[in-house]
């Protein structure tokens, strides 16, 4: 296995709350590892210290260690570091307008391409997501005009136009209906092969079907649920309600 992301004794402080406590994991390369855990238990938080979309908000205090590729993300450029670890979001968030240049944003912003090799380049970002053809050479269109399930493979289409190594997702088919639920699904499962997917979900079901690992995290720490003995712990109880929905 290759670790692509590891933290160390992660910690992350919003001043008047512990978000999350003495976090250590690895994110296994060409593979999809997922995410699960109650609401409010720091899953959106931690994802967010892999790219340092954390010091977007200034409340927050990260400690301990966040390692892309064996070096702490505090030593990459962070439009690099964030153009390399890309993520999708719960509620798919195109731009106002069209379909073409939602995609190419990020490459006209980050890679200095020709025309030619933006409209390649757009084309592959949407075969590969899925859309392409169902835009059957309307990439005129207004993105606000798709369905929802289109907006959110735009949104995955657009996120690898940059060139990611590493596509997060956060809960990304929440606001889906169970046919683009499962397009998502059959992506990723594609995506593996390329891309190194960090997957957060509430859904239990979606995590037994698609990941290579899934972690539990529950108050903000990363529960061992192979270990029985924390598991009998009355406090988690909640989390051993997850656990048992999870495959071994
Ligand atoms: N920028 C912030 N400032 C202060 N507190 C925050 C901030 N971001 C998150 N929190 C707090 O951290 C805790 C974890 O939030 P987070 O969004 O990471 O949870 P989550 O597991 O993603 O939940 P959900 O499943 O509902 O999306 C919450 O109590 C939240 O209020
Ligand atoms: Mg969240």
């Amino acid at each position: 296995m290759s670790v692509v992301i590891e933290t160390r004794n992660l910690n992350v402080n919003s001043g008047s709350q512990q978000i999350l406590s003495n976090v250590s994991l690895a994110v296994a390369g060409s593979a999809i590892n997922t995410i699960v855990g109650p609401s409010g238990s720091g899953k959106s938080t931690l994802i967010r210290t892999f790219n340092r979309l954390t010091d977007l908000y200034p409340r927050l205090r990260v400690g301990g260690e966040v390692l892309f590729h064996g070096k702490s993300v505090r030593d990459y450029n962070v439009m690099e570091l964030r153009r390399r670890i890309g993520l999708v979001f719960q509620k798919p968030n195109p731009f106002p307008m069209s379909v073409y240049d939602n995609v190419a944003f990020g490459p006209r912003l980050h890679l200095s391409l020709k025309k030619a090799e933006i409209d390649t380049l757009v084309e592959e970002s949407l075969r590969h997501a899925g859309l392409y053809d169902e835009m059957s050479g309307n990439l005129d269109k207004n993105a606000l005009e798709l369905s929802g399930g289109q907006q959110q493979r735009l949104c995955i289409a657009r996120a690898l136009a940059v060139q990611p190594e590493v596509l997060m997702m956060d809960e990304p088919t929440s606001s889906l209906d169970p046919i683009a639920k499962s397009k998502i699904e059959d992506l990723m499962l594609l995506l593996k092969e390329e891309y190194t997917v960090v997957l957060v979900t509430h859904d239990i079901d979606q995590a037994n079907r698609v990941s290579d690992t899934v972690k539990l995290l529950y108050n903000g720490r990363m529960v061992e649920y192979e270990s029985p003995e924390v598991l009998r712990m009355p406090e988690y109880e909640h989390a051993r309600q997850f656990v048992m929905k999870l495959a071994r």
